[in-house]
């Protein structure tokens, strides 16, 4: 898996930059979560949910169950964050192109593969996923995003790169949040909600309804769309989240702290409000024609 030398186009993001730069994400997802950024997978009506690191890896195997790849396959883990998900695939016979805008991750995803022996299965480049033009058309067997496309301005550029980079036949995965507040939701639930999408840099969370992710895909020209919704299965690590941050969240609200915690307030907006969010399980195929050659992306207007 060649890279090319010159360097990668990033798009400028200074919240991004910042939101994972904040000693409260560094050390919330450190402490909590070992440095891996996803939600952990639970049989529902879970109330304990230690240890954490178990249902972690099991989330990961549902992604990896959910692709359903065959053992070499080559794959793009796009906003790789420390290199976990990456890993836990090449210890299934994945191999991995793993990227991540935030240089810091890139690094930290560089050490852990190195120190997993994992060199040959993982590459970790730096990369942001609205530009692949690094990656050649048609060249990988399958592509997922974990816990990540909430943070893309354009959504609909990231899934035509993504089927661009597909070969026909290929599959992606988008194991994502959506949301639905109804109209007639606490006006207090839709400003924390705003607040969470703008300090934590997530644009595109507040465009996904269940149904956006599903239709974008659709309209960008994927095919075999087959969505399962988990959220009772987050639940456990959500409830355990919300514990964690309601003390912390009181003095954050009494001070109007919110913009330097706000993992602690979307913690309790996640919980306090779980009804109104969904955690999908989104699996694709980039379509083939007759000749079993690709068909172009079709434009999002
Ligand atoms: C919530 S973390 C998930 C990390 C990893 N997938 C995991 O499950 O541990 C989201 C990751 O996406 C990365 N990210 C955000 N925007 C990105 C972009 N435009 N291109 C590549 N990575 C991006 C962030 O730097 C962060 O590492």
């Amino acid at each position: 898996m060649a890279f090319s030398d010159t360097q990668p186009l990033i798009n400028k993001n200074p919240v991004l930059q910042s939101y994972y730069a904040s000693l409260e994400s560094r050390i919330g997802y450190r402490l909590i979560l070992g440095g891996t950024r996803h939600f952990g997978y639970y049989e529902p009506g879970t109330w304990w949910p230690f240890p954490v690191e178990k249902a972690l890896r099991r989330m990961e195997d549902h992604l990896f169950e959910t692709l359903n790849l065959p053992a070499g396959s080559t794959v793009l883990d796009a906003g790789c964050g420390y290199g976990h998900v990456a890993i836990h695939m090449a210890h299934r016979k994945l191999n991995v192109r793993a990227i991540d805008v935030v240089e810091r991750h890139v690094a930290r995803a560089r050490i852990n593969v190195r120190s997993a022996g994992l060199e040959k299965a993982i590459t970790v480049q730096r990369g942001d996923y609205h530009h692949l033009e690094d990656i050649p058309t048609e060249s990988l067997d399958g592509v997922y995003t974990m816990e990540t496309l909430v943070h893309a301005t354009d959504p609909e550029a990231v899934l035509e790169g993504f089927l661009r980079v597909l070969k026909p036949g290929g599959t992606l995965v988008l194991f994502e949040y959506a949301h639905l507040f109804p109209k007639d939701a606490p006006a207090a639930s839709s400003k924390l909600f705003e607040q969470v999408n703008e300090y934590a840099s997530m644009p595109a969370n507040a465009q996904f309804e269940p149904d956006t992710l599903v239709s974008i895909l659709e309209e960008v020209g994927f095919t075999d769309i087959q969505t399962n919704e988990i959220s009772e299965h987050v639940k456990p690590l959500a409830r355990l989240f919300f514990l964690i941050a309601y003390i912390p969240y009181l003095f954050i609200r009494l001070f109007g702290l919110e913009q330097y915690f706000i993992n602690a307030v979307a913690a309790i907006v996640a919980y306090r409000y779980f009804d109104m969010h969904r955690y999908l399980c989104i699996r694709v195929s980039k379509p083939r024609t007759a000749d079993g050659h690709a068909l172009e992306p079709k434009k999002v207007q």
